[in-house]
């Protein structure tokens, strides 16, 4: 397909703390620029670990993070102290440790309806990052995880194609993996990104990625490529 990069990992932790080392490096060339870096960062086991090698390597390299504006590339529909939070996620891991002003992170409000938290965030993302010509926000990084199905953020296969076609940034859906309801980026949003890695990690994915990589294929993973003329890939799954 070609508009894809791979990089491959021995394991989750390597996987992780090369993906904190290639972001760390863009954050430092923006803060030297003085350029805004608006990420928006996803949830799953891989990302707690990419959290936390991503905190430990600002304090060691000091790279300071506090200019960075959080988004988040999907959230599920519960309050900000629930486990099962993407932003609780990201506060424990990153936030916090990094003392991250709150004025820059932009949580979805997993607490309120979920057409409300999708519109608000929708307001709140549009509000600090640049549209494009079809009014989708470019944001800096995009982080995804990838399930074991081909699902990134909340978008997950066989989802009736008027909900995929949506231009809404953020979308509501029903989701199969627990908790199901969710608030994820649109296909558009990320296919705007001006980056988006996929950090692809665990077990019974090879499939999923195979599949993703493969020419016509349906996951949502092939659609973003197919959307995008760049997408790294870090990934420890092993192929075959
Ligand atoms: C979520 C995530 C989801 C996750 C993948 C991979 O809210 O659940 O955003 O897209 O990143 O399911 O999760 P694991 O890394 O735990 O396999």
């Amino acid at each position: 397909m070609g508009n894809y990069e791979l990089l491959n990992f021995s394991d989750p932790e390597a996987l992780a703390d090369a993906a904190a080392g290639d972001w760390l490096r863009q954050i430092a060339n923006a803060n030297r620029q003085g350029a805004p870096h608006r990420v928006a960062l996803c949830g799953g086991r891989i990302a707690r670990r990419f959290f936390a090698a991503a905190a430990a390597r600002a304090k060691a390299e000091v790279v300071s993070l506090k200019q960075v504006h959080f988004f988040w590339s999907d959230e599920r529909c519960v309050p900000p102290t629930d486990p099962e939070s993407n932003y609780a996620l990201a506060r424990e891991y990153l936030l916090q440790p990094l003392a991250i002003p709150a004025d820059h992170i932009h949580r979805l409000r997993g607490e309120v309806a979920p057409e409300v938290a999708a519109a608000e965030g929708e307001a709140e993302i549009r509000h600090y990052a640049g549209l494009n010509a079809g009014q989708q926000p470019i944001l800096e990084l995009v982080f995804l995880g990838l399930g074991e199905d081909g699902h990134v953020a909340s978008l997950f296969p066989d989802e009736p194609e008027a909900a995929s076609a949506s231009q809404g940034v953020f979308r509501p859906v029903l989701a199969p993996k627990p908790p199901p309801r969710r608030i994820t980026l649109g296909y558009p949003a990320v296919a705007s990104a001006r980056e988006v890695w996929v950090l692809a990690s665990g077990p019974g994915k090879a499939e999923a990625l195979g599949k993703s990589l493969a020419p016509g294929e349906q996951t949502p993973l092939a659609r973003v490529l197919r959307l995008r003329e760049h997408t790294k890939i870090f990934t420890d799954i092993q192929s075959g």
